[in-house]
């Protein structure tokens, strides 16, 4: 069967690390759809480094986006440029273009998810956007999955892996917010724009694609109340600690009498709760569900691995559409014995 092809846009932090695991796991992900995914265009102004990326591999290298999202041989775009110009850009003409589209790009959606995902039904094409949201944790999909029967009464987590890793090492290690600040932006996690990390702007753009999904609301950045940790001190951390809790950066977002309750501030929390133990770059969302209960869903928030995950498991998603052999389209609810390995585990 023929591969699927795949154009992306940008090798940052997580489109480097998406090409490195693809490639990693590529036998496994063959037995799980049943078809060969390949990356065969990359845009990045920096062809160098996606030369170097690359190895050799037969990939068309290019710095024009618009090359690769009109390219007739390409099936499904991954944009991991960020911004909001270029970027929205390229995924509207994918959309016109009749291609499937993964994305990271929280910011983007935040702000334009609305006129992009009605671009994506006009044209019968897939938005997919598990990595915008909690890094590598599946929680777009448990949100349009497996919590799918509930009505969904409220979304609380720390969702931003940059503020949470600068909490946690000024209160374990006493260091000064601007210090853990620059160690976050080296490991890769942090924004291009570090502001929206520390002011709580990330983290709205989340809870606003969070509670888009689970209410059935469009997307209202705008109405997010936003409060960062730029004020907070270690002494704040400290006296916390001493009356017994945590402080920690929290999306909210909740049904009320009059709508739907949007907004991100630091939270004390009491320091015997599960989240409050939620250390570092790691993220943890609680859903709570009419029928289901509270459920925790718990893993790093960032860095190009765990962010890689949730865009190849998007792109998995997306290529079993493609495929017509039923065993490939329904993932995961039964063992076929096609798909086990002889190789042990
Ligand atoms: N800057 C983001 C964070 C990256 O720190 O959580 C993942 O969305």
């Amino acid at each position: 069967m023929k591969p699927i092809y795949v154009g992306l846009l940008g090798i940052g932090t997580v489109g480097g690390g998406t090409y490195t695991v693809l490639k990693r796991n590529q036998q496994e992900i063959v037995r799980r759809t049943g078809r060969n995914i390949e990356i065969r265009m990359i845009a990045d102004l920096d062809q160098e480094k996606a030369r170097h990326l690359v190895a050799g591999d037969p990939v068309t290298i290019t710095s024009d986006a618009h090359e690769v999202v009109r390219h007739p041989d390409i099936d499904i775009v991954i944009e991991l440029i960020g911004g909001q110009t270029i970027a929205k850009a390229a995924i509207l003409e994918a959309i016109q273009h009749g291609k499937h589209v993964i994305t990271a790009n929280k910011a983007l959606l935040a702000a334009h998810g609305n006129e992009i995902f009605a671009a994506a039904q006009q044209h019968n094409v897939i938005v997919a956007y598990e990595a915008a949201v909690a890094g590598g944790i599946p929680i777009i999909k448990a949100l349009r999955e497996g919590l799918t029967a509930n009505r969904i009464e409220w979304i609380a987590g720390i969702i931003n892996g940059t503020s949470n890793f600068i909490l946690s090492e000024m209160r374990a290690k006493g260091l000064d917010f601007h210090t853990v600040l620059a160690h976050a932006q080296q490991l890769g996690y942090a924004e291009a724009d570090p502001t929206y990390d520390i002011e709580g702007i990330d983290a709205a753009h989340k809870i606003t694609l969070m509670a888009a999904l689970a209410f059935g609301v469009p997307i209202r950045f705008d109405q997010t109340y936003i409060e960062g940790i730029t004020q907070l001190a270690n002494d704040d951390i400290r006296y916390a600690e001493e009356l017994g809790y945590r402080i920690k950066l929290l999306g909210i977002t909740k049904r009320v009498s009059n709508g739907i309750e949007l907004r991100v501030h630091p939270a004390l929390i009491p320091v015997k709760r599960l989240i409050a133990n939620v250390e570092g770059v790691m993220n943890a969302v609680i859903v709570k569900g009419d029928a289901v209960g509270p459920t925790l869903y718990y893993g790093a928030g960032a860095g190009a691995e765990p962010t890689a995950s949730a865009v190849i498991a998007d792109l998995i998603d997306v290529t079993r559409l493609f495929t017509a052999s039923s065993e490939h389209r329904v993932p995961a609810l039964a063992f076929l014995p096609a798909q086990l390995s002889d190789t042990p585990i």
